[in-house]
């Protein structure tokens, strides 16, 4: 049975990445305003993504007999001053998320509650591949600059990154 305090911290978890879900909606409809099409279609995958680590930990609350909330969902920012600034705000955001987790299996290992120890795993790796993949992209952006045809490059380095993430999906 997880304790009381186990599941309040779990149920912020959903809130967090309810959040995520959210935020980066607001972003994937930003960047097609932009015209930014590859953006949009990767900031909507990512927002799947996160929709699907709410859920994943509402079904783990329910399973160990803890009660599992909808969270209620603040409203995330609708303009971003550039597609740079945008990106640099994903990281800093998975970036809470990674801390936010860490703080989680600090609590379940110090409750001795190993299942959730071992529920937690997945988040680990999965925030460790989701910094990585960031930080990749914001180096890209480094890399490319800030020239007139920067906003095209970086779309279309989106647009193949989209590729490769669908062509993994599918093996
Ligand atoms: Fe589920 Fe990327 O935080």
């Amino acid at each position: 049975m997880i304790s009381e305090k186990m599941t309040a911290a779990l149920n912020q978890q959903i809130v967090l990445e309810g959040y995520a879900s959210f935020l980066y909606l607001s972003m994937a409809s930003w960047c097609d305003k932009q015209g930014l099409e590859g953006c949009s279609q990767f900031m909507h995958r990512q927002s799947s993504e996160e929709w699907e680590h709410m859920l994943r930990l509402f079904r783990y609350i329910s399973e160990v007999d803890g009660h599992a909330l909808t969270p209620a969902i603040s409203q995330p920012p609708h303009e971003f001053e550039s597609v740079q600034a945008l990106f640099q705000q994903v990281y800093e955001h998975e970036q809470k998320v990674t801390n936010s987790i860490h703080k989680l299996m600090h609590l379940a290992t110090s409750e001795n509650d190993y299942a959730t120890v071992n529920f937690l795993q997945w988040y680990i790796a999965e925030q460790r591949e989701e910094e990585n993949l960031m930080r990749g992209i914001l180096d890209k952006m480094k890399l490319i600059g800030d020239g007139p045809q920067s906003l095209y490059l970086i779309d279309n380095e989106l647009a193949l990154i989209n590729k490769a993430e669908l062509a993994n999906e599918a093996k």
